[in-house]
């Protein structure tokens, strides 16, 4: 019997010996960036004429590699791929398709500060969001393979006399897997291989700004024994490409993970029906958000201030799961941005190479010049008590900013910035907390710091997110413990690292023989 599942250890990184392990894993990697990545359709590896640079975030002079990038033709022949490789992958039990994950998790868990290594290198992660990344992606390996084996024991049924009845969850068919840069290697094999283990093909489109990780896994997976055509690797133009994959007849499901414009993008385009095409499209996306701490007149204001700091500004607030609003009672208001402030001030902005760097760069130049418009219209709209300037120009740093005094519907408190801002906002009692907390479109994480035992039956009741995180910070959910997953413009509502996320790339079927 297998092992039940188990969260993978984070890094202890005030031990030497894991210093110096990622370190040699740092210099490792470093002799390999600028190399070239081809895509994989079936079992051939296709070099394109057209390519695109993924660069270090933290030094944009430095090229991490440069990949091929498919045209819609090539994105036809990825779907032809897959649909060939479906009618045997589709064959496999269920057991034999989980021990690929074991075993990709296996490599992958003996790689462990390589895969890293090239997180730090390529998204800017800093050693622990990154190490963090890496231990998430070998949970989704293990996790979903369990849940598969668990899946084929079938769902028991009512018996009746007479009569043999059985439900089987089969598999959909040729999906289109696009995940986000942000956890270019978790979020990407979750989606990827939860689709795989139960029983589907896929063309896999990874985030251009992190491709040369999604190249890394695909490698990994080949070694890992999964046959060709199974995930298919098709690096390109979201507008162009992304959209083909979409529309083509012959994909049957879609799982997204990005913006909300891509997801409403996404799903408008593949509910209408092609030509030849034989199914409803079923679309998973997981989008932003907008998320809130409260904290409540009689918290602990201490463990609220750190509480909030960390998600704010862990991976420079690149997560969806990020908060970038706090909504503070009146009465401990100005004692609350004080000692956010004041850890603030002790974080280290820089290269995310460098050990000691708590928030490194943002992805990107896009990303870059978008937050920095979001904190000009953050001057507008409140005052600046911290950070607001950009960091050394070799890379995309931009300091951690606070800025209070913001009203409840500005733009600021409303609008996904996906960057290292935060904004206080005053509440005069808890309900009206509760209130600002739910006047987004969003509803990802959220989080409550109180120790008043009704409050926070209110707020399990009243907050409306996916995620409600009680005395703790709203980012870093385990896979199994904290299934994943928001409410309205956060998405399909779907739970990954849960129980139910296997069941969205699955359909069931029922036989019923008379005896
Ligand atoms: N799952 C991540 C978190 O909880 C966000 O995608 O922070």
């Amino acid at each position: 019997m297998r092992e039940p599942f188990q969260n993978e250890p984070f890094t202890d990184f005030s031990i030497t010996d894991n210093i110096n392990m990622f370190q040699e894993a740092l210099r490792k990697v470093e002799l390999e960036l600028g190399r070239e990545y081809m895509l994989k359709i079936g079992p051939d590896r296709i070099e394109t004429t057209t390519k695109r640079k993924s660069i270090n975030p933290s030094l944009t002079k430095q090229l991490i590699g440069i990949v091929s990038q498919a045209d819609n033709e090539l994105a036809h022949k990825a779907i032809l791929a897959a649909a060939a490789a479906f009618e045997d992958w589709k064959r496999v039990t269920p057991f034999a398709r989980a021990k690929v994950l074991y075993k990709a998790a296996a490599e992958l868990r003996r790689r462990k500060h390589e895969f890293s290594a090239w997180l730090v290198y390529e998204a800017g992660k800093s050693w622990a969001e990154a190490d963090g990344d890496t231990a998430e992606a070998i949970d989704f390996l293990e996790y979903y393979g369990r849940e598969m084996e668990r899946l084929a024991e079938r769902q028991p049924l009512v018996t009746i006399a007479g009569e043999d009845n059985e439900l089987v969850y089969i598999p959909l068919g040729v999906g289109v897997i696009i995940p986000p840069w942000n956890f270019p290697l978790a979020i990407m094999a979750g989606m990827t291989m939860a689709a795989v283990v139960a029983g589907n093909t896929v063309v896999l489109k990874p985030a251009s700004a992190t491709a040369v990780i999604a190249a890394k896994f695909v490698e990994l997976l080949e070694e890992a024994g999964l046959p060709d055509g199974v995930v298919n690797f098709l690096p390109g133009a979201g507008n162009e490409v992304g959209d083909y994959l979409v529309e083509h007849p012959l994909t049957r499901f879609i799982c997204f993970t990005g913006s909300r414009e891509i997801g409403l993008r996404i799903n408008e385009k593949a509910s209408l029906c092609q030509q030849d095409q034989k199914w409803i499209k079923r679309v998973v996306a997981e989008m932003g958000g907008k998320d809130t701490i409260i904290v409540d007149e009689d918290a602990d204001l201490d463990l609220a201030a750190e509480a909030i700091t960390a998600s704010a500004f862990g991976y420079s607030g690149q997560k969806c799961s990020a908060c970038s609003r706090a909504v503070v009672h009146e009465l401990v208001y100005d004692e609350v941005i004080e000692k956010v402030v004041e850890r603030t001030k002790l974080l280290k902005v820089g290269k995310a190479e460098d050990a000691s760097t708590y928030v490194g760069p943002v992805i990107d130049e896009r990303a870059y010049f978008s937050i920095l418009k979001y904190i000009e219209v953050g001057r507008t709209e409140g005052v600046v008590v911290h950070g607001g300037s950009i960091g050394d120009s070799s890379g995309y740093f931009i300091e951690p900013t606070i800025i209070k005094d913001v009203a409840p519907y500005a733009r600021i408190a409303q609008e996904e910035i996906f960057g290292p801002v935060l904004a206080f906002i005053k509440a005069a009692n808890f309900d009206a907390a509760l209130d600002i907390a739910n006047n987004t479109e969003y509803g990802l994480t959220g989080a409550v710091i109180s120790r008043n035992r009704s409050r926070l039956e209110q707020a399990r009741e009243q907050f409306h997110v996916g995620n409600l995180y009680f005395n703790r910070k709203c980012t870093g959910a385990l896979v199994g413990v904290h299934p994943f997953g928001g409410f309205n413009m956060s998405g399909t509502d779907s739970k990954a690292g849960g129980r139910d996320y296997l069941l969205l790339f699955t359909q069931a079927k029922v036989v019923s023989e008379r005896f």
